[in-house]
Formats: structure tokens, sequence, C-alpha cells
């Protein structure tokens, strides 16, 4: 029923995930192996409030080691503000922690004054190609924000390009953005003529960019569409030289294609030690002593993995083993018999 590359949910799904996801319904449907007609809904996006609560146990959980990935992060920042620009790719299986390092990083980016602009690819990007890059183009590149009409959204655009660019380069993006001048005629240009002049505005800009110092994060490029990607290899051939710092995380599947650049280095993220696992469950857990045995069972089966670790909490706590801050009912056993074989 999806549209290629699409997704979309049932009604029992979209009631498990509704506030996450932005849907369209898409009417009742006969589907096969489902007696009568289901409910269901196209997913369009995932909610700014979700986004927003990326890590709902951040709260509870402090960022446990990572200690030699945050100081080579500080080290590659020390060399993009000397003009040394560097590209870091974190690579890591689901769940290792790649999105928490980044935000860690983010965050110590903003209590240095470093502006940091972050945009993520999404599972369903081959969909909806190039909207990393929009998003790039619109928050980084044009400093556009959503409470801007498309009137204010021309204007920042044509600032922005106006020492740099020929009023076609200005129709061509303000096109590109969604943000035409209403009655314009849409440009002549062939849709791969588009593309590459596009690239290389991309590059132009980064360079004229070059004396700002900044930082930004691509999440997820795993999930990257085919022109997306391109768009992306060009951002990380242009920052060479300059002080713009990229920093991309990616699933272990994942091949950069310009992993023979000088100025890009890629972190494999190792699971977290034995002790990281070990105080991360007991921020999880709680920390009284009468956990310890359930504690040592979670850390066991969470492999050095934060995500299957909270997974695991989350599944004690539903399943009524684990109450309150801290008794365990039915102890080891009823724990065991709780905890799922596989997250
Ligand atoms: N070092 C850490 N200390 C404490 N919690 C962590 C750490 N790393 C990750 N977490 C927590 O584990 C969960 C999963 O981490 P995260 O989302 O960063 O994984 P990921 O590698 O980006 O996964 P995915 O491939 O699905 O995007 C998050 O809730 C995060 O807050
Ligand atoms: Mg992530």
């Amino acid at each position: 029923m999806a549209a290629p590359g699409g997704i979309c949910l049932t009604a029992q799904c979209h009631a498990l995930v509704q506030a996450s996801c932005e849907v369209e319904p898409m009417g009742s449907h006969v589907l096969k192996g489902f007696a009568g007609a289901t409910a269901l809904y196209a997913l369009t996006g995932v909610s700014q409030a979700a986004l927003a609560q990326r890590f709902p146990d951040a709260g509870r959980a402090k960022f446990r080691g990572r200690a030699h990935e945050i100081n080579l992060l500080h080290d590659a920042w020390a060399k993009t503000d000397r003009r040394d620009a560097q590209v870091v790719g974190i690579c890591a299986p689901p769940g290792a922690g790649k999105s928490r390092l980044c935000h860690e990083f983010a965050q110590w980016c903003n209590r240095h004054e470093v502006p940091v602009c972050e945009v993520r690819a999404q599972l369903y990007g081959h969909a909806t190609p190039l909207q990393p890059i929009l998003e790039l183009l619109r928050v980084f590149f044009f400093a556009i924000t959503g409470g801007d009409d498309a009137e204010t959204a021309r204007g920042r655009i044509a600032r922005r390009l106006a020492d740099t660019s020929t009023s076609d380069d200005l129709a061509l993006v303000q096109e590109f953005l969604g943000v035409a001048t209403p009655g314009d005629k849409p440009s002549s240009l062939s849709p791969k003529s588009r593309h590459d002049r596009l690239i290389s505005l991309v590059r132009e800009q980064i360079r004229h960019l070059s004396a700002a110092p900044a930082v930004v994060v691509i999440e997820d490029i795993h999930w990257l569409d085919e022109a997306s990607e391109e768009f992306v290899s060009a951002l990380v051939e242009a920052v060479a030289g300059t002080r713009t710092m990229l920093v991309l995380n990616y699933r272990s599947s994942y091949q950069v294609p310009w992993g023979q650049a000088a100025h890009f280095r890629e972190v494999l993220l190792p699971e977290l030690s034995r002790k990281d696992s070990h105080a991360l469950v007991g921020d999880l857990m709680g920390p009284l002593a009468s956990l310890e045995e359930v504690r040592t069972l979670v850390v066991q089966r969470s492999a050095g993995n934060p995500f299957f670790a909270e997974e695991l909490v989350r599944s004690l706590r539903e399943n009524g083993v684990l109450v309150g801050d801290g008794s365990v009912r039915g102890g080891l056993q009823a724990a065991e018999r709780a905890l799922p074989a596989t997250v």
C-alpha cells in the first residue's frame, strides 16, 4: 500500500507512535492476512516535539564514558578553529550512542559559543529526496527559521547571496527552498544543471563563510538519498581549509565515499566498558545494593549497548519486576524471566 520508498502504519501501530509521528490518513483498506478493513496512515514526518525529547532517559542517566571520543572531537575542533577544518565520522551499530555523543559535543560547542547546526537524514529519506540538504541550507546558510514567511526567507537568501551570486542563482535557490517569488518563471535549467549549480553554490558558500567558526552535525547519513549524498560529499571536500567542522554519524553498514580525504577521520564507537555500563544501569535502575544481582544481569545482557540497557530496564519496570526507585519483586529469577532474549 505504501508509495515506493514510503511507509504506512496500521491504526494499531499509529496508536503506539502517534506522539512521535506526523501522518496522513489513507482511509481503510483490506489487507492480505487481515480480517476486515484496516485503517492506514502514511508516515509524513517525525514530530518536532519528539525530536526535542530525543534522549528521554538523559535526565536520569548521566553521560558515561566516551572520554577518548570527546577528546578527539575537541582536538578536531581546535584544528578547525585554526582553519584546518576536520570532518569526523562516528560509526557504530544501532543504539551504541552516536547521537548522544554528537549531542554532548554540540552542548560543549554551545557552552563555548561555537554555533552548531544539526540536521538529520530520515529513514524514509529516499521518498523525500534532499530533505536534509534543504534543512541545512535553510538553517545553516540562510538562517531561515520556522517562523519566517516566504518574503522574509527570500530577503535572507538575497542578503546572503548579494556579494557572490547572480540573479539566476538567487532565483534558483529561492525555488529550491520553496520560496520562489510569485509570478516568476521557473528556472529553465535542466534538473541535472540545476543540481550541479546548487552543489557549486554550496561549495562557494562554504568558502565564503570560511572566516566564521561553526560546527555542522549531520545525523544518520546511512539513510541519505543519493542526491543528498552528493551534496554531503561536496560539503566534505569544500570545508577543507575553512573553519567549518563537520561531524557525521552513521551505522556500521555504511561506507563513506570520502574515506580517503586527508581531513576526514572515522571514529568507531566501541561498546561501553563494563564499568561505564554498570554506572549507566545504576542510574537507570537506582543505586540500591539490593539490586546488585539484577543490575549485573542487565549489564551482561546489554553487552555495552546503552540503548539495550535502557530498553532492558524499561521492560523490568513494565513487567512489574522493578518497582519505584529500587526494589525487585521476585528476585533474580523474576528478572531473568522478564528480560527479553533480544531487544
Ligand atoms: N555514553 C552514554 N551514557 C549514557 N547514556 C547513553 C550513552 N550513549 C548513549 N546513551 C543513551 O542510549 C540511547 C541510545 O543512544 P543513541 O540514540 O545515541 O544511539 P545511536 O547510536 O545514535 O543509535 P541509532 O543508530 O539508532 O541512531 C539514548 O537514550 C542515549 O541517551
Ligand atoms: Mg542516532
